[in-house]
């Protein structure tokens, strides 16, 4: 790895909070041989869960988890276990040891389907927020994807949202069920609002939802998953693209230097990089408290 690919890396890792960074593994796969590893028969679990879900919904559950392996998952609001089984079946088809900690004030777990769960989740009952520095405790360690489907009031989501923060891995995803639910939308709209340095809104990845029958004449609409990105430092997260924007930039200026078509412009433009490169590579000292949650 070059230097400056490195010292990006670095950046891009959050080097003021080393500690509470969950290192994705990569895996180098041999598309020939490769599909006979895969348990898939684990994908049966979409037809079977007791999920509140629609199948699309099913699916991207089950394919973020399969793709990203979330190494210790959080759920909030788990009922029947549904959603826990899909998220369980697909650590196994790749082998993780990830870890599931679910919450629920009345969770209603089938005996049968526990038993295919317990061997990577623990069930504590209670409400979220609350109950968060316990699930955190429960599995040592910060939570690298999160699955928001407890309590769908406004401040519900909102709470639990922001409730989550001090527990999360630089770069966890939190995942909302029923963003298409007017309360839920809102709650998310004004969360990354909230949040706009420190979150990337990937926006409802699913098309799906149904309608509540109770309200008839403006019916409710259930279902949609959206997708968040948390960044605590954001700080770092604003100057990477800066210090990225400057090194293209300033390969593109060596290279019109190299023809030979010196110009004022370029003077300028080579004075401006340097004062931006000396703000990236000295950023201001108090970093570590700009970004600090807790
Ligand atoms: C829609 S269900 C969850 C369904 C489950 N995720 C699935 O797809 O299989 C919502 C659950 O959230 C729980 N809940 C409500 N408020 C909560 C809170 N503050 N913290 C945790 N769970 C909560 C309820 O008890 C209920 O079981």
């Amino acid at each position: 790895m070059s230097k400056l690919a490195a010292f990006i890396h670095k950046m891009r890792s959050g080097f003021h909070r080393e500690a509470q960074i969950i290192e994705p593994e990569f895996e180098i796969r041999d598309l020939a041989t490769c599909m006979g590893e895969i348990d898939w028969t684990t994908l049966d679990v979409i037809h079977w869960t007791p999920a509140w879900m629609t199948p699309a919904e099913r699916l991207l559950l089950y394919t973020l988890v399969f793709s990203l392996r979330p190494k210790r998952y959080l759920e909030i609001g788990t009922l029947n276990g549904g959603s826990a089984l899909i998220v369980s079946a697909a650590m196994d088809a790749v082998h993780t040891d990830g870890r599931l900690v679910c919450v629920d004030p009345k969770p209603q777990i089938d005996p049968d389907h526990w038993k295919q769960l317990e061997r990577r989740a623990t069930l504590l009952k209670g409400f979220s927020p609350d109950i968060l520095p316990r699930a955190y405790e429960t599995v040592g360690g910060l939570f690298d994807f999160v699955f928001i489907d407890g309590d769908h009031s406004y401040t519900g989501v909102k709470r639990d949202a922001s409730g989550v923060l001090p527990f999360v891995t630089e770069g966890a995803y939190l995942l909302f069920h029923d963003s298409f639910s007017p309360d839920v939308a809102r709650a998310i709209n004004s969360f990354v609002a909230q949040h706009r340095a420190q979150v990337s809104d990937f926006g409802t990845l699913t098309r799906e939802f149904t309608t509540s029958s109770q309200h008839q004449e403006s019916p409710s609409r259930w279902g949609g998953l959206r997708l968040v990105q948390v960044w605590h430092n954001d700080a770092l997260r604003t100057a990477i693209p800066v210090m990225e924007f400057v090194v293209a930039t300033l390969v593109a200026v060596c290279a019109i230097e190299a023809t030979k078509v010196a110009t004022t412009n370029v003077k300028c433009v080579t004075a401006m990089l340097k004062r931006e490169l000396l703000l990236c590579v000295n950023p201001p000292a108090n970093l570590s408290e700009v970004c600090n949650y807790r």
